[in-house]
C-alpha cells in the first residue's frame, strides 16, 4: 500500500505579546478587591505535565468518563457531520481526540486537524505524534490563547467538527463563556457543528473529591502558577506560604480553586515594579470550573448561536458531550436516517451503475 506524506504547521501567536498580556492579568487580577488569576497560566511545561497527573489520579472522573462517551459515540458523531477537519481548541495532550481522529479516519474523510492550545509543547509534540500515526494527515497546529487569536485557525477546506474537550468551558464566567461561544459560533459554516465537553451538577462529595485528590496532584497544579509568576515576572512568592483550597459553589454550581495565604506577607513582582500584600487567610482565586445541566448548555448554545443538535452523556449523567449546530442550520438528522440516506444513495448507485452496465 503507498503511505501518503502527512504534514506539519505550526503557527505561533504568543511570542510577541504573552509577556504583556500576563503582566495586565496580574496586574488587573491583583488590583481586585478580591484576588484572582486567569487559569490559562497554569499551564507552562509543569503546568500541563500535572495536569495528565490529574487526569490519572482515580478521584479526578471527568477524563475517563468523556473518553467512555466518546469510545461510545466517536462513530455517530463523525457520521453526524462527515467532517474532514477536526479543530481542536485547548488540545491539551490529544488522548481523547484520537477516538474522533480514528473514527474519521475509519469513515474515510479524516485530512486536517488543527490542535490549538497555550502550551507550546503540548501543541508541537501531539503534532508530531500524529503526524507519524495517521497516514496522509495534515497538522495545522495552533500556539495561542483562543480567547485572543480565534483568527489564528485557517478558513474551513471542508466541514469541520470544533472540538472543546475537558470540561473546559467551565473555566469562563457565565457571560464570557457565552460570549466566549459566540465567537466560535461565529466561525462555523451550516455543516460544521462544535463538539463541547462539560461537566455535570452532581453530588457536591464526588466534586469535592475531584479537586482535593489525596495524593495532592491538584494541589501542586494549583501552586504551580506561582512558580510561572516567579520565572516570568521575577516575582519572589514562596509555594510553601500558600495552600490550596477547592469547594462546590452550591449556589453558583461551580468550583472554585483558590491559593490562600497561610500568614501576613507581601510578595514582589520585579518585573511589574510592584509588591503585592496578602493577609494572612488571604485567598487569591485561580479557577473557575462551572459544573452544566441539559437546561444550562442549551440556554447558552441558543444565546450564542447555536442549537443542542446531539446531547451524549454516561450511564450515570456525569458528563455530557454536546454536539451543536449553528441555530440557522439544517434540521438535525438522525443516525437512523444517516444509514437510510447512505443506503438509499448506495441502491441508487447500483441502479446506475446497473443502468450503464445494462
Ligand atoms: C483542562 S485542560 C484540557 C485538555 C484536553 N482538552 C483534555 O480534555 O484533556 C485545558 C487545556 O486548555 C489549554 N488552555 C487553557 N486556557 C487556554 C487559552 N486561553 N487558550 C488556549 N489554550 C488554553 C491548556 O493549556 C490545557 O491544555
Amino acid at each position: 500500500m503507498t503511505q501518503i506524506r502527512s504534514t506539519v504547521s505550526i503557527d505561533s501567536r504568543l511570542e510577541v505579546d504573552d509577556e504583556d498580556a500576563l503582566a495586565f492579568d496580574v496586574l488587573d487580577g491583583f488590583a481586585r478587591a478580591f484576588k484572582e488569576l486567569p487559569p490559562k497560566y497554569f499551564y507552562d511545561a509543569e503546568g500541563s505535565r500535572l495536569f495528565e497527573e490529574i487526569c490519572k489520579q482515580p478521584e479526578y472522573y471527568p477524563t475517563r468518563t468523556e473518553r467512555g462517551i466518546l469510545e461510545r459515540h466517536a462513530e455517530e458523531i463523525v457520521a453526524l457531520t462527515s467532517a474532514s477537519e477536526l479543530v481542536e481548541l485547548g488540545s491539551g495532550v490529544p488522548t481523547k481526540t484520537r477516538l474522533l481522529l480514528d473514527a474519521m479516519a475509519a469513515a474515510g474523510t479524516l485530512d486536517r486537524y488543527v490542535p490549538f492550545d497555550v502550551s507550546e509543547g503540548v501543541v508541537r509534540a501531539s503534532a508530531e505524534q500524529l503526524m507519524e500515526e495517521y497516514d496522509g494527515l495534515r497538522v495545522h497546529g495552533i500556539i495561542g490563547d483562543y480567547e485572543r487569536h480565534l483568527d489564528a485557525v485557517p478558513p474551513s477546506e471542508g466541514s469541520r467538527i470544533v472540538v472543546f474537550l475537558g470540561g473546559t468551558i467551565g473555566n469562563f464566567l457565565p457571560g464570557s463563556r457565552r460570549r466566549f461561544l459566540r465567537s466560535i459560533a461565529r466561525e462555523l459554516g451550516p455543516d460544521d457543528r462544535l463538539l463541547l465537553g462539560t461537566d455535570l451538577v452532581k453530588d457536591p462529595a464526588v466534586l469535592h473529591a475531584a479537586y482535593n485528590d489525596a495524593a495532592g496532584v491538584t494541589a501542586a497544579f494549583n501552586l504551580n502558577v506561582l512558580a510561572v509568576l516567579n520565572r516570568e515576572l521575577a516575582a519572589d512568592f514562596d509555594l510553601s506560604a500558600f495552600e490550596h483550597v477547592a469547594f462546590f459553589d452550591t449556589e453558583r454550581e461551580w468550583i472554585e480553586m483558590r491559593l490562600r495565604s497561610r500568614c501576613e506577607q507581601r510578595v514582589s513582582i520585579e518585573r511589574l515594579e510592584t509588591v503585592v500584600a496578602f493577609g494572612a487567610g488571604e485567598e487569591l482565586r485561580t479557577e473557575l470550573s462551572a459544573k452544566f445541566t441539559h437546561k444550562r448548555i442549551s440556554a447558552d448554545a441558543a444565546a450564542s448561536g447555536m442549537r443542542v443538535e446531539r446531547f451524549f452523556t454516561d450511564p450515570d449523567e456525569s458528563f455530557a458531550l454536546s454536539l451543536c449546530a449553528p441555530a440557522d442550520g439544517s434540521a438535525p438528522a438522525t443516525l437512523e436516517s444517516l444509514k437510510a440516506r447512505t443506503a438509499t444513495a448506495g441502491s441508487r448507485r447500483q441502479r446506475c451503475l446497473g443502468g450503464q452496465l445494462g
